[in-house]
């Protein structure tokens, strides 16, 4: 099948029965080889499989560059004084922090753990934004200690720490993070702007630290955050974060949060990029302060559609319903038992049409599963199937759950690959016990 733009998006018939077009949903510039096969990053699947193993999960590094540039270059072009804080959350792997770096973005962390790895990535302390609900003295002293230039007051035992771990003589620059009472449609695990949500402040208690900041001699309020939930497909709760930020009062710094959805399914129409940068900035021209900077830290629609999990099937169990079990699952991907995701995904030699199966994983339970009637074409032992879209927070969450190994991180482009994390060897399974 030799794909042109105009089938991007597209169905397509094959043996009979009618499917979506697969490639549509891997990074832009996937295409077939000759044989049918995926290339990815201009590289064979059959090829990083050889060379890597199964699982594993490639990343697209040219369309990862290229959506990390598009954030830059679509908020500087519509609010000059602006930055682009990556939520590292979404895939914590130190290759990936070097790289979005290197594109010039900050860093938005949620622990201590990250802050270490964006360090160790080169981020620039400054351009740092620390989050977290229940951040640890020792994670605050680290994030102090380090320069961090923001740290998101989540509550008042933040700022009595803070007070007591920045030194006498030292300013630290914080946010307040302000829960506007905005339910998003998203998974409720996923929505964190509502009222009862453990994250922030309400607004009577939102008002109250702004002003205890404002007296503080070493917390030096630069202004607010809001962040009301991820995989948000419409644009309207980002406006309305924007009024509700405005509310609250001018302020130097109002930092938008992340949440944009991505793409994993063929049904999905997330927002793109540039209608949500015009959400926001179309709100802010109207409603904040034209000298305020702005930040934003999408986190889910930076990655999620530039990753890609290549499994090889172990067995295929024919039946009503028929089952493929692959050489990964729930280890590796926890999107689907967690959020109940769905993912696409394809035969990644014989892209197209099938009949369709239940891709499982090799875990112990039956809530270990990949997608469910997924057209696949005549599925094989050996054979290699692709799962686009997994960039986004399936690193974050892999495991070792049946002694699972975690999978390699294999970047890919310009038709050279390379691994930039390992897979985990049985030894590593024991790295930790002591005698
Ligand atoms: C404070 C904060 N900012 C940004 C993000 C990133 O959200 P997303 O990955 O949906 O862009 C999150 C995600 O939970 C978050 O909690």
């Amino acid at each position: 099948m030799v794909r042109t733009a105009g089938q991007r998006n597209s169905c397509h018939r094959s043996k009979g029965t009618l499917v979506n077009d697969p490639l549509s949903l891997f990074p832009p510039g996937t295409r077939l080889a000759p044989d049918g096969q995926i290339v990815l990053g201009g590289c064979l699947v059959e090829e990083l499989a050889d060379q890597y193993g199964t699982p594993a999960l490639l990343v697209d590094e040219g369309a990862l560059r290229m959506r990390a540039r598009r954030y830059r270059e679509g908020l500087s072009a519509r609010w000059p004084d602006s930055r682009v804080a990556f939520a590292s959350k979404a895939f914590p792997c130190t290759a990936v922090y070097r790289l979005l770096v290197e594109e010039g973005l900050g860093v938005d962390v949620a622990s201590g753990g990250e802050l270490t790895l964006a360090l160790a990535a080169g981020a620039d302390p400054a351009d740092i934004v620390m989050h977290g609900n229940a951040k640890t003295e020792e994670e605050l002293l680290l994030a102090v200690d380090a320069g961090v230039g923001l740290i998101v007051i989540d509550n008042f035992d933040d700022i009595d720490r803070l007070e007591r771990l920045v030194p006498a003589g030292g300013v630290q620059g914080v946010l307040v993070r302000f829960t506007p009472g905005i339910q998003p449609d998203t998974h409720a695990a996923v929505s964190t702007g509502q009222a009862g949500s453990k994250f922030g402040l309400l607004e009577p208690e939102a008002r109250q630290a702004i002003a205890r900041l404002r007296g503080s001699d070493r917390l030096r309020l630069d202004g607010v955050h809001v962040h009301v939930g991820s995989q948000i497909m419409d644009t309207k709760p980002f406006l309305q974060a924007v009024e509700a930020v405005a509310d609250l009062g001018e302020f130097a710094v109002y930092d938008l949060g992340g949440g944009l959805g991505a793409r994993y399914t063929y049904t999905d129409v997330p927002p793109s990029i540039d209608d949500y940068l015009d959400t926001l900035v179309t709100a802010a021209r109207q409603l904040l302060p034209a000298t305020a900077r702005l930040l934003i830290e999408p986190g889910r629609s930076m990655v999620a559609e530039t990753g890609v999990s290549l499994y090889r099937v172990v067995t295929v169990k024919h039946g009503t319903p028929t089952f493929v079990a692959v050489d990964g699952g729930m280890g590796d991907n926890l999107e689907v038992s967690l959020y109940g995701q769905r993912f696409e995904a394809t035969v990644a030699t014989r892209v197209g049409a099938g009949d369709p199966c239940i891709l499982v994983g090799r875990h112990c339970e039956s809530g270990d599963t990949l997608s469910t009637h997924v057209p696949l074409a005549d599925p094989q032992p050996g054979d290699l199937i692709a799962v686009p879209a997994t960039g986004a927070y399936t690193y974050s969450l892999s495991n070792n759950y049946n002694g699972a190994r975690r999978p390699p991180v294999v970047f890919c482009r310009d038709g050279r690959s390379r691994a930039v994390v390992r897979r985990e060897t049985y030894a590593d399974l024991m790295r930790r016990d002591l005698p």
